[in-house]
């Protein structure tokens, strides 16, 4: 393996070389899944974008083929950036997609299959009635982008295009008979003063309970909630609301138990950005996508010859409490589990590591599941530490707790010079408990110039059974983890130097003054599957 390559993911979505971004029109059509992804055809750094794509029939081994929107027309010449994907009644796909036009204005085109009977969908027609959608006058025409899947609703599509207007972040609502002929509605969809630009919103329904999907028009009669998230540019989180779509009135309200704005909910409390869902019929599921940017430099980059990963998609559904979202990697992903080793009601003291010995650390999913025999000695909360990151800062794996910090050190290299902990924290408060999950890159590299932040969120449950649970799925580069069954998700991307290949190691560890027991733990191998 070249130097280079040391740091390339196995398992993880990404094309063989250059720079990718943003997840577009994920979409299932006669059996297989598309992806198409925003992509420079020239280089490592964002730049000549174009829509890459490939096909799978499990979400998990991938073929690349031709991209397929690319500048060509007035309407896209500086630019094919992000859009969405619509099956329309009759089993047909189409595109809308942002061009950047000749005069650098951001338009929202179409694009059709050349031919309906490609299983693969190769070649994609842009008409020339584009542009469908202008940004018309008091829009913003560098912020006015990334068009959402379309709904049907009483006799008029609907889609929605982000923007911004002054500071206030905006989501556009468009109707149209035809799919090509749109008005813009009077109202926005929704708007939040002090948010900045909205890219890539998102918009769906959920079911109220279970883990089925619904297709994104398929409301009528169904008990459901809708969520609405957006990309805010300035912290570069995906930020979603539970919510009622009033359709008589055609906007979008959040609960009053759903905060809107920076500090709202996450998908993601580490680097995670641009994603988008869409309905998968095959397996009723409604599936998460989400871009995983570099943290280390530019230069680095270019002399990796590539930059930016997909998360491993997620099914998402509404967590039964109503109030947020649960999210857990596909269940096909389990077929590149190899070699599995388990633990077993093992004790972890106060200061334990111990060692997680035979597999491929470096490449591994790992499922482990807590007992906390007493919360007695949890640390008191401090009401004002409402940014879990700082804390995580401050109290790190390192800083001894009462209950926690207990979890698992991944890309561990063999004296710990480098490791990229993974690990809760519990907190009393005067109500209840306050659980922490952290992913804290502090330590993860001794490598210069990387961002290696403490990324950490809240995990809202109450411990009446004493046990957390977390799923680790750890990819030579990246690190994404799972809460308590999804319910707080984690992504890092790191960068050792020693804890690489068969130098990477994994341990349980405890440095809180608690016993916690690792009740179950099970640890994969992970197989490389065809990727691009
Ligand atoms: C988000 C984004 C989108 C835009 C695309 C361009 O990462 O800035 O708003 O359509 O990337 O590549």
């Amino acid at each position: 393996v070249s130097v280079k390559q040391l740091l390339r993911t196995s398992y993880h979505f990404q094309p063989s070389k250059n720079w990718i971004n943003d997840p577009n029109a994920p979409m299932y059509y006669n059996g297989i899944y598309h992806f198409f992804y925003q992509y420079n055809p020239k280089g490592a750094v964002w730049s000549n974008m174009v829509w890459a794509h490939s096909v799978s029939k499990d979400m998990i081994n991938w073929e690349a083929l031709e991209p397929a929107i690319y500048p060509s027309e007035h309407f896209d010449i500086n630019g094919a950036w992000s859009g969405s994907a619509t099956i329309l009644p009759n089993n047909k796909p189409i595109i809308l997609y942002t061009g950047l036009d000749h005069k650098d204005r951001q338009v929202q085109n179409y694009a059709v299959p050349a031919n309906l009977s490609d299983p693969y969908l190769r070649k994609w027609i842009k008409p020339s009635n584009n542009p469908v959608v202008n940004p018309g006058k008091g829009v913003n025409a560098s912020a006015f982008r990334d068009p959402t899947t379309a709904w049907w609703l009483n006799g008029h599509w609907r889609m929605l295009v982000g923007s911004k207007r002054n500071h206030r972040g905006i989501a556009y609502l468009y109707r149209s008979r035809d799919f090509m002929y749109w008005i813009k509605a009077k109202h926005p969809f929704h708007s939040v003063p002090y948010t900045g630009m909205w890219e890539c919103p998102d918009f769906y329904p959920v079911l109220l309970s279970g883990k089925e999907g619904l297709e994104t028009s398929n409301i009528q009669g169904k008990p459901v909630k809708h969520v609405l998230k957006v990309s805010l540019d300035i912290t570069r989180y995906d930020y979603y609301t539970v919510g009622t779509y009033l359709t008589a009135k055609d906007r979008y309200v959040p609960d009053n138990t759903s905060v809107d704005g920076w500090a709202g909910l996450r998908y993601d409390y580490g680097n995670f950005y641009a994603s988008k869902t869409f309905f998968d019929p095959a397996k009723k599921r409604r599936i998460l996508w989400g871009w995983v940017n570099e943290s280390d430099t530019t230069e680095d980059d270019v002399k990796k010859g590539w930059a930016g990963i997909q998360a491993i998609p997620r099914t998402v559904w509404l967590d039964p409490n109503q109030r947020q979202l649960m999210q857990w990697p596909i269940e096909e992903l389990e077929t590149l589990r190899g070699k599995n080793v388990k633990m077993r009601h093992q004790q972890l003291k106060t200061g334990d590591h111990i060692e997680v010995k035979g597999i491929t650390a470096a490449q591994a999913d790992v499922d482990v599941t807590f007992y906390i025999p007493s919360l007695d000695k949890a640390e008191p909360f401090n009401p004002s530490w409402t940014n879990a990151q700082e804390l995580c800062a401050k109290k790190g794996a390192e800083v001894q707790g009462g209950v926690g910090p207990f979890g698992l050190l991944t890309l561990a290299s063999k004296n710990l010079e480098e490791y990229t902990p993974v690990f809760f924290r519990v907190f009393k408060s005067s109500k209840k408990h306050v659980i922490l999950l952290c992913s804290d890159a502090t330590s993860s590299s001794l490598m210069d110039g990387l961002y290696k932040p403490s990324f950490a969120g809240y995990v809202n449950v109450d411990l009446a059974d004493k046990r957390l649970t977390l799923r680790s799925l750890i990819d030579h580069s990246v690190v994404e983890s799972f809460g308590a069954g999804g319910k707080t998700c984690i992504t890092s991307r790191v960068y050792p130097t020693l804890a690489v290949f068969e130098n990477a190691n994994l341990y349980a560890f405890n440095h809180g003054t608690e016993t916690i027991t690792v009740e179950n733990l099970n640890a994969w191998s992970m197989k490389k599957p065809r990727m691009n």
